[in-house]
């Protein structure tokens, strides 16, 4: 029997993570969104490459949750997305109502289901998520590291002009202007990146890098970027799915680790079928440590954002 994955939010991301999941076909998909028609067409639509694909999985839109009972694991990317001039940041008040209902709807239907939050801005969003879930920490995680330091290893490679699968990195913190791109974890083809790049051009690459979400939004001009969040996401998916127990930086639950207690703030982490099986604690320099220390406290102030208005 295959598993079943719920994607909520039909829009750029949750379709395309929805296609992605689809295709590799070990995994029934139900896509959900509030607009009537819309995740039935695009599921319809996505169904009709099984033939040319190959791929017998099923994948079907709904309006509501009953399709998407007893569902493994489900994405949430409800919300609305950034628009040129505005941070991700001041997304808050309205996804957060979004999620408040979406996962109250989700947790009935699939009580045993792994939670992956993409939806921002995402750390406070998936603090959200497992406040309202009620779920344990293990089974509620965020997707951004993935996609951040996807972005840092593609400029470096780039620089380089090495294969993107010779640049090993990790981007930590929170999903915002405060993310910490390690340096010091950082290697290419082994070699420590900054035998390799001038310090002055590794600063402007990091810059990029933490500006890789607005650099998309500036150039689409309607929308934020979704090739790139919904492999994240899809990667996610699939180590779950397939308890690959793989190493990823994603957004989790710290009690202490790092430092920090009672936050969701990016970390590397081992996710496999029991969701955040290990957080991992990687040796960061002390201006790492202060770094990913002022990305939680930028964190915090969402989390409190959210409190003072009552959720
Ligand atoms: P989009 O606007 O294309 O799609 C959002 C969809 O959510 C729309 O189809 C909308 O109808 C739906 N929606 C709104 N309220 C809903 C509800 N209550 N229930 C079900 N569906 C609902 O936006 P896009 O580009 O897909 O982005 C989705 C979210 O993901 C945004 O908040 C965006 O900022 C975030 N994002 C996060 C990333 C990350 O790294 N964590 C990366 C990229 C996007
Ligand atoms: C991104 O980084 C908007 O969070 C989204 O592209």
């Amino acid at each position: 029997m295959r598993s079943k994955v719920t994607v909520v939010g039909a829009g750029n991301v949750g379709a395309t993570t929805a296609q992605r999941i689809y295709e590799r076909g070990y995994a029934d998909v139900v896509l959900v969104d509030v607009v009537e028609d819309m995740p039935q067409g695009k599921a319809l639509d996505i169904l009709e490459s099984g033939p040319v694909l190959g791929t017998d999985a099923q994948i079907t839109g709904a309006n509501d949750y009953a399709p998407t009972a007893e569902s493994d694991v489900v994405v949430i990317t409800a919300g609305i997305a950034r628009r040129p001039g505005m941070s991700r940041d001041d997304l808050l008040l309205t996804n957060m109502r979004i999620m408040q209902s979406v996962t109250e709807q989700v947790v009935k239907y699939s009580p045993n289901s792994i939670l992956v939050i993409v939806s921002n801005p995402l750390d406070a969003m998936v603090q959200l998520a497992q406040k309202v879930s009620g779920f344990p920490k293990e089974r509620v995680v965020g997707m951004a590291g993935i996609l951040d330091t996807a972005r840092f290893r593609t400029f470096l490679a780039q620089e380089l002009n090495v294969s993107v699968t010779n640049v090993s990195a990790y981007v930590l913190g929170g999903h915002g202007d405060t993310m910490v791109p390690l340096i010091k974890a950082t290697t290419v083809g082994g070699v420590p990146v900054s035998e390799l790049i001038e310090a002055d051009r590794l600063e402007e690459i990091v810059q990029r890098t933490r500006d890789g979400g607005a650099e998309i939004v500036a150039l689409l001009k309607t929308g934020s970027a979704y090739y790139a969040p919904s492999a994240a996401s899809a990667q996610m998916v699939e180590a779950i799915l397939l308890d690959r127990k793989e190493i990823l930086p994603c957004a989790a639950m710290l009690e202490g680790e790092y430092g920090i207690n009672g936050l969701y703030v990016g970390v590397p982490i081992k996710l496999g079928a029991n969701g955040v099986e290990e957080i991992i604690e990687v040796e960061l320099s002390k201006a790492e440590q202060t770094a990913l220390q002022a990305s939680a406290d930028a964190v915090q102030e969402l989390v409190d954002v959210m409190a003072e208005s009552g959720k």
